[in-house]
């Protein structure tokens, strides 16, 4: 990429990544890339320790440091939530999902609706992202299994009441399966303050990996079948997936060279500190929705819940569509972000921009004031060309 580029689509995943993140991945694969649990030698011994403390560096970062066994490592979230959703549901059962749900969510429900396998709800968020707990109550069914609900919304940023869904979930004895792969890494994430009995994450978005690795949190005590099973390493004689945790769900060849990657970034997380990358993501992310906001003819859409956002911001400019404003981004001042409807239709429906869609600028870490001061100037030159 031209060093000159402007990276703006970090909801997609993260650029750059901290520099260490590149070498481990490097460094394992050209001197150790042995096979972790599987043979006994050396190098085969250092994978398993690198395994181990990356398992326990994101457990504790994620408020389960005692509990390292319930993080299951994955490909990405979209994996852990299939693991999830296919894991736990039995014919019959009842789910309830928000509208602001990514396709990963929609889809598995949607194959598992399609095949007779259950039957589900979707209750609507308010355009700014707020839900009203009464419209899940009302959805509740005596066959109610689970209630899933993402963190954040990849559209708009805004921070769903995850909290008070998931304690109506325990009361009412349903599970709940939280979607935090827009806010682990950006804001924090303490899974003993939010309770899920499962939750689905991915490694190279805001906790800074590389693709292809992502965890699933499983509560203790929550049935799950495996949808993947294999070698493990370990009970070898048995044609039988072993019992333990996470070995459980953790069948094949790990991504370990991704692995060792996403120990890295959570060591950068851990080092600069969650609130520094919060506070600072919150600041850049304030200065470009109120400098949208002030430029005529730009709709931004609010992220105006009472538990804050991410920095995620969709807008829209009259008079020019969503995908050509995206290309010219691009090809004349170096911006590169994603238009249209992010994966999610349904958030869309709820903020009125579908089928169009709109343009999403997701910042990270790594992004600098003046880029935004950059972006400003380009929307208004674009806003001042139109007719
Ligand atoms: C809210 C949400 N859930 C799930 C996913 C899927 O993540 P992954 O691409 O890592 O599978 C995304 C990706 O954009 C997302 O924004």
């Amino acid at each position: 990429m031209q060093e000159n580029m402007i990276y703006f689509d970090n909801a997609a995943t993260s650029w750059p990544k901290p520099e260490h993140v590149y070498k481990a991945a490097e460094n394992y694969l050209r001197s150790i890339c042995a096979n972790p649990g599987r043979s006994g030698h050396t190098r085969t011994i250092f994978a398993e320790r690198l395994l181990y403390e990356t398992r326990e560096r994101a457990a504790s970062f994620l408020g389960v440091g005692e509990k390292p066994e319930r993080i299951i490592f994955t490909l990405n979230a979209t994996d852990s939530l299939n693991m999830a959703i296919k894991g736990v549901l039995e014919p019959g059962d009842h789910v309830i999902y928000t509208s602001m749900e990514h396709n990963s969510v929609l889809r598995p429900l949607g194959s598992l609706k399609r095949n007779g396998v259950i039957t589900t709800t979707m209750v609507w968020c308010e355009p700014s992202g707020c839900l009203d707990l009464q419209r899940i109550k009302n959805a509740l069914r005596p066959h109610t299994k689970l209630i899933i609900c993402t963190h954040a919304s990849n559209v708009t940023g805004a921070v769903l009441p995850v909290e008070e869904i998931s304690r109506l979930a325990r009361e009412n004895g349903i599970l709940f399966l939280l979607d935090a792969a827009q806010t682990a890494g950006s804001i924090p994430v303490d899974l003993q303050k939010i309770k899920p009995h499962l939750a689905a994450f991915t490694g190279h978005k805001s906790l800074l990996g590389p693709p292809g690795v992502g965890l699933l949190y499983v509560h203790d005590g929550v049935k799950i079948k495996p949808w993947r099973e294999g070698g493990t390493g370990s009970n070898s004689e048995k044609d039988r997936q072993p019992e333990l945790m996470p070995e459980y769900l953790e069948a094949g060849t790990m991504n370990t060279p991704g692995l060792a990657g996403l120990n890295e970034g959570l060591k950068f997380i851990e080092k600069t500190s969650i609130s520094s990358i919060t506070e600072y993501e919150q600041s850049l992310t304030a200065k470009l929705r109120g400098g949208l906001g002030e430029i005529r003819r730009v709709k931004v859409f609010d992220a105006g819940t009472k538990q804050g956002s991410v920095g995620v911001v969709s807008f829209t400019i009259e008079g020019i569509d969503s995908g050509e404003l995206g290309f010219v981004l691009e090809q004349s001042f170096g911006i590169l972000c994603r238009t249209g409807l992010h994966c999610a239709p349904y958030a869309h429906q709820t903020i009125g921009t579908f089928p169009q869609g709109t343009v999403r600028f997701s910042l990270g870490y790594f992004n600098k004031e003046k880029e935004i001061k950059h972006a400003l100037e380009a929307i208004k030159k674009i806003v001042s060309s139109l007719p």
